[in-house]
């Protein structure tokens, strides 16, 4: 089969590879007939390189038709449409019957100290190949895949694998009180998405802080107030005049370890990728190699009392964090990877009727087959050509 492989830095290739097989009983196979880049895979692209192996397959937000199933995959059967959520979780082990299944315990890489396994993430994750490939084998099948009906064009659903779970908790997290304001920080698929949740929640006010005007204009066409972090002299002030003085009842962190703006963590960064790989991985491991621009602002901007939701991901171990501001601000702060499963029963019947409140039908800017992969990761990395959101059909 054709897949997208990782060589490099910023050097990712289609390769034609084995086809996957069933190796455990609770395994499916699947034909991927769509499946999304992510801002996460530009990690992959960028800086997490001394986590990932040449030839990895990348990818973890597809769906497509199951073609085979083990034997102890009892729900599903070949013919079947299934979005398959981007971390793996058994459904039956302690983490998941909390509605923490990307803690899951049954897939959580252990000798790496990390959660449930996800597909195409790096060794911290598992090394499970991904989805950006013709076909995928899916473990624990039994539970993962969401089945979805026939019918409506792959986009209808094809964000319930990372888009639209993630927003879903982002939002969740952030503890938004009713009428209450939020701040999302990072007009990406994830963030807007996150303002497009919180608007439908019922937040009273959504304001919106990036600074690529597309994803600006973009936003603000959602009846989002947006701030161009770059134009105005202090974001954080400009968020507190919009809101009584205060700062918002929540801000979501949709940005994650490369925000730009904060010279310290460009830096490590660079000084990592410059490393021989085993060197850097020690150091991304012990150091703090974050860029703290986004969430430093979140903490900054929140009202006191306030509830920081972090969705962009971070690596470092040793960050330096304001825990003077956080404390004395009385900060509640909630993070980490989306629990997918958990938020499908909220997600599923707004996906349902024709009237498509989320509006996924056109959230998807590029559609392109995956032989044109490596050009799209190179766009999508440059933000050029208006690319907000990539879908590959293989
Ligand atoms: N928690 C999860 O389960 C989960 C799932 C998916 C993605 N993510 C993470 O969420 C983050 C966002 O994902 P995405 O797909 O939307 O990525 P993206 O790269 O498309 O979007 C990030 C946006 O942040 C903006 N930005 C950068 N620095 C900024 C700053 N200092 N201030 C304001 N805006 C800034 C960028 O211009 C960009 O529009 C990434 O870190 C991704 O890895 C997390
Ligand atoms: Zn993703
Ligand atoms: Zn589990």
């Amino acid at each position: 089969m054709k897949a997208l492989t990782w060589h490099g830095k910023r050097d990712v290739r289609i390769d034609t590879v084995p086809d996957p097989a069933i190796e455990q009983p609770t395994d499916a196979i699947v034909r991927v007939t769509s499946t999304g880049l992510c801002g996460s895979d530009l990690h992959l692209y960028e800086v997490l390189g001394p986590f990932l192996g040449e030839g990895d397959i990348l990818g973890h937000e597809p769906m497509g038709i199951v073609e085979e199933v083990g034997s102890e995959v009892s729900n599903l059967s070949p013919g079947d449409r299934v979005v398959v959520p981007f971390n793996i979780s058994c459904g039956h082990c302690f983490m998941c019957g909390h509605g923490l299944q990307s803690q899951c315990e049954t897939t959580q890489v252990l000798e790496q100290g990390s959660g449930a396994a996800l597909f195409g993430y790096t060794k911290l994750y598992g090394q499970v190949p991904g989805g950006q490939a013709e076909l995928l084998r899916v473990p624990q099948a039994q539970y993962g895949p969401i089945k979805v009906p026939q019918g409506p064009a792959d986009d209808r659903f094809l964000f319930l694998s990372d888009v639209l779970p993630t927003a879903w908790q982002a939002v969740a997290y952030a503890n938004v009180p009713n009428g209450g304001s939020v701040a999302v920080i990072g007009l990406g698929p994830i963030g807007e998405m996150a303002c497009r949740v919180a608007q439908h929640l019922g937040a009273g006010q959504v304001i919106g802080l990036d600074l690529v005007p597309d994803r600006l204009s973009r936003s603000r066409g959602h009846g989002v107030e947006t701030i161009d972090v770059d134009a105005v002299d202090d974001p954080a002030q400009t968020v507190r005049e919009l809101t009584d003085g205060r700062g918002p009842d929540a801000v979501i962190d949709a940005v994650g370890m490369e925000a730009h703006g904060a010279p310290f963590g460009k830096m490590a960064h660079t000084l990592a990728g410059l490393m021989p790989d085993a060197v850097a991985k020690k150091v991304m491991l012990t150091a703090g190699v974050d860029r703290l621009a986004a969430l430093n602002l979140a903490i900054e901007i929140v009202r006191r009392g306030g509830t920081v939701s972090v969705s962009g991901v971070y690596g470092g171990t040793a960050d330096p964090l304001n825990m003077l501001q956080m404390f004395d601000k009385q900060i509640t702060l909630r993070m980490g990877q989306a629990n997918v499963r958990r938020w499908v029963d909220d997600l599923l019947p707004l996906l349902s009727g024709d009237e498509d409140p989320l509006g996924v039908d056109t959230f998807a800017t590029h559609h392109v087959p995956l032989s044109e992969a490596p050009q799209a990761y190179a766009t999508f990395q440059k933000k050029e050509d208006g690319a907000f959101k990539v879908v590959f059909r293989p």
